[in-house]
C-alpha cells in the first residue's frame, strides 16, 4: 500500500524529463524571438500534422511582391493559411499596406493583433473587426487537397475579398478552383523548402504578374 496518492501517479524517468525540458526550451527558442527575426520563414517550424509546407524564400518573395502590386498603395491584404507570405511581407519593412494573418496554428499568435485564429471548418467564424469585402487581395493556401477544404476556404475568401484572389494549391484542384472562385492557373510555379509529392500551382482571378517572367 502506498503512503500518498502521488505514489500511484505514473512517473517520468529522469531521461524522459530531460528530453522534455530540452523540447520545451527548443520550442521557446523558436517562438521567443523579437525584432526582425520573428518574420523569418522557418522561425516557426513546419508541423506536418497541420499540413504545413513552407514556401522557399524566392517563392515567398515573388508572392509577396505580387500581392503588394495587386493590393496597391495603402492596400489591405489577407493571408489565409499562408503564413510565409505574411512573414515575407513584414520582412520587407514597408508601411504602405495593412495585413492580417489568418491561421489555425496558434504559434503564429506571436504576430499579436495581426494574427486572427482561423479554422476552415468554420469559414465565417471571424472576429467582428474583420468586415466583409474589406481586403484588396486575399492570398490563400488551404491545408488539404480536398473539395471540402477548398469549398470551405473559398467561403472565407469570398467573404474577405473586394475582388482579387490569389490561390495556391495543388494542380489537381484546377477544376474545383475555377468552379468555386473563378480563378485561372498561372505560369509561375511555386516552390517549397522541401520537395512535395504533389504538383503545386498558383491561381488568380485578375491580370497578374505571375504569368510573366521576372
Ligand atoms: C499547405 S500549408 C500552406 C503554407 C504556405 N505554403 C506557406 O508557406 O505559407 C497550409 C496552412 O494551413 C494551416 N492549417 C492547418 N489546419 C488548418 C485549419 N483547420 N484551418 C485553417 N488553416 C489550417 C497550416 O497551419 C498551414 O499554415
Amino acid at each position: 500500500m502506498s503512503d500518498s496518492e502521488d505514489d500511484d501517479m505514473p512517473q517520468l524517468s529522469a531521461h524522459t524529463l530531460v528530453a522534455l525540458q530540452e523540447f520545451y526550451a527548443e520550442q521557446k527558442q523558436h517562438t521567443d524571438t523579437s525584432g526582425d527575426e520573428k518574420y523569418n520563414i522557418g522561425v516557426i517550424e513546419e508541423n506536418w500534422q497541420l499540413s504545413q509546407f513552407w514556401y522557399s524564400q524566392e517563392t515567398a518573395l515573388r508572392l509577396a511582391k505580387e500581392v503588394l502590386a495587386a493590393a496597391g498603395e495603402g492596400g489591405r491584404i489577407a493571408c489565409v493559411s499562408a503564413p510565409s507570405v505574411y512573414q515575407k511581407l513584414r520582412e520587407l519593412h514597408r508601411d504602405d499596406f495593412s495585413i492580417y494573418i489568418f491561421e489555425y496554428d496558434r504559434r503564429f499568435a506571436i504576430y499579436e493583433e495581426e494574427f486572427i485564429f482561423y479554422d476552415y471548418n468554420n469559414p465565417l467564424d471571424l472576429p467582428e473587426k474583420i468586415a466583409t469585402h474589406s481586403f484588396d487581395i486575399v492570398v490563400a493556401d488551404p491545408p488539404y487537397l480536398s473539395e471540402e477544404c477548398l469549398r470551405k476556404t473559398s467561403e472565407t475568401i469570398k467573404y474577405l475579398t473586394r475582388g482579387k484572389i490569389l490561390l495556391c494549391t495543388g494542380a489537381v484542384m484546377e477544376e474545383e478552383a475555377a468552379k468555386l472562385l473563378g480563378v485561372k492557373m498561372c505560369k509561375f510555379i511555386p516552390k517549397h523548402t522541401r520537395t512535395l509529392a504533389n504538383e503545386f500551382r498558383c491561381y488568380v482571378n485578375y491580370e497578374s504578374g505571375l504569368d510573366h517572367d521576372v
